[in-house]
């Protein structure tokens, strides 16, 4: 549900042999359904909205011609702007698989208060929104901070495949590690870009997730919390 392999539209796969090795990655990851997220940064740089679903199209249909069993979802993953409440409400920017859920991304060193106020925007115009690898921020390392989010604006966290399976510092690695133990992240997810630099480490995550938090727990945070989001789903 965090992935950016439509080409040629963020910085993720550059072209379409791009978009397929991602593709080959995902599937040897044992992935069947992805949410595409392109970066949108609304009201200040112009997203090629048609291309994006043109170029979905094609794919899908280069997906049943070599009969790969793949699902693709239209999605976003929204730096936060002023302009970004406005722009939802309008439809002018795709949430997760056309359901009410939205993933919200900002800048690592954003302040806590503006990350509260952005996630507080979106809530009250009807959306959930999801933060996006939660485990960057660097304003928000306190629990109580996130608590609150999730209690006040029904926000979810999302944390990257990579934060999962390789090592961090110290410090980050005992807050990735808190929040997971917590129970404080609800989708673990590739994020991935372009390969070789960002693979899809999906099957990893879970194996190293299901020897740290158990089987039912690895299965909800890479699976089945996010196919309950597309049971909400419209499109
Ligand atoms: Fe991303």
């Amino acid at each position: 549900m965090h992935h950016h392999l439509v080409y040629g539209i963020d910085d993720g796969a550059k072209s379409f042999e791009g978009t397929e090795k991602m593709i080959r990655d995902a599937v040897e990851n044992n992935v069947d359904t992805i949410i595409t997220t392109p970066h949108i940064t609304p009201g200040q740089e112009p997203f090629p909205y048609e291309d994006y679903q043109k170029r979905l199209e094609e794919i899908r249909a280069w997906l049943e011609k070599e009969k790969i069993d793949l699902k693709l979802y239209t999605g976003a993953e929204i730096l936060y702007t002023a302009h970004t409440p406005r722009l939802l409400q309008e439809g002018r920017i795709p949430t997760m698989a056309g359901s009410q859920y939205v993933m919200l991304e900002f800048s690592p060193d954003e302040q806590y208060k503006s990350i509260l106020d952005a996630v507080s925007q979106v809530a009250s115009t009807g959306y959930v929104p999801i933060l996006a690898h939660v485990e960057r921020y660097m304003q928000i390392k306190k629990m109580a901070q996130l608590e609150k989010m999730r209690r006040e604006c029904n926000a979810l966290c999302q944390m990257n495949n990579s934060t999962v399976v390789h090592k961090h510092g110290f410090f980050q690695e005992r807050w990735n590690r808190r929040l997971l133990r917590e129970g404080l992240i609800d989708f673990v997810s590739s994020d991935s870009h372009d390969l070789p630099g960002r693979k899809n480490r999906m099957q990893r995550a879970y194996e190293r997730l299901c020897q740290d938090l158990g089987e039912g727990i690895a299965r909800a945070l890479t699976c089945g919390n996010a196919r309950r989001l597309l049971l909400n789903q419209e499109e």
